[in-house]
């Protein structure tokens, strides 16, 4: 496997809380790697130290080691303004995927007839989002299809699928059938600490960790 971050022993506080603490991964290029587990666990906290989104939030501050391919990206060479162009980020809730990007871009190509199904317009958008001269390497997702409804996020799932060919895709999603669905690697993460780290298919049929167990089960979260 090729890895696109690697993380050690990262720890985030906000003032003199620990949100996370010694969460060490690698992140596999071109897949979609799932972030899980229950509201408050630090998947949100985590996802931003990747393009250094918690600089911007006061009292935050970050421990441990972070490489994007093989830089450093905690260095004193890095500009963070040109790491998140690198490492984007679609946020939560607020008009997320599929209006403010997709549908932006297939907006014109629509009108103007030139895509005649569903699989074309994809294409289109795809190749338009590689000639945005700012086109990332990596795409974070924080809970992209929380407000959207059941065709939306199939249709968000179905591009994700087609993206991860040329981008290493990062999803938080609070929905376990979620990550199941388009995930190749789960993180499960609880009060701060990653529980378990492996292959979907392990994580959900097989997991190593008891507390793994109690949550893909339903027993909390
Ligand atoms: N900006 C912030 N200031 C203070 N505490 C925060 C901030 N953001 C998150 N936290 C705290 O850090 C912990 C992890 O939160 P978060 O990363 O948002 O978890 P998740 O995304 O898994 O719901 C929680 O206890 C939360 O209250
Ligand atoms: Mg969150």
């Amino acid at each position: 496997m090729t890895s696109k971050f690697r993380t050690k022993k990262v720890e985030v506080s906000y003032g003199d809380k620990k949100a996370i603490r010694d969460i060490s991964l690698d992140i596999e290029k071109n897949i979609i790697t799932a972030l899980i587990g229950p509201s408050g666990c630090g998947k949100s906290t985590f996802l931003r130290c990747l393009n250094r989104m918690n600089d911007v939030i006061e009292n935050c501050s970050i421990k441990g080691s972070i490489h994007l391919d093989e830089q450093d990206i905690y260095g004193p060479d890095i500009d963070p303004v040109e790491l998140r162009a690198r490492v984007g980020m679609v946020f939560q809730k607020a008009n997320p995927f599929p209006k403010s990007i997709f549908d932006n871009i297939a907006y014109g190509p629509r009108i103007h007839g030139l895509a005649s199904n569903d699989s074309e317009l994809k294409d289109i958008v795809h190749n338009s989002l590689e000639a945005i001269a700012v086109s990332p390497e990596v795409i974070l997702m924080d809970e992209p299809c929380s407000a959207l409804d059941p065709i939306a996020t199939a249709k968000i799932e179905e591009l994700m699928n087609e993206l991860c060919e040329s981008y290493t895709i990062i999803i938080v999603t609070h929905s376990m059938q979620q990550a199941a669905r388009v995930s190749k690697k789960t993180a499960f993460f609880h009060l701060g600490d990653l529980i378990e780290y492996n292959d979907t298919d392990k994580i959900f049929t097989q997991p190593e960790n008891q507390k793994t167990q109690d949550y893909i089960t339903g027993r909390f979260g």
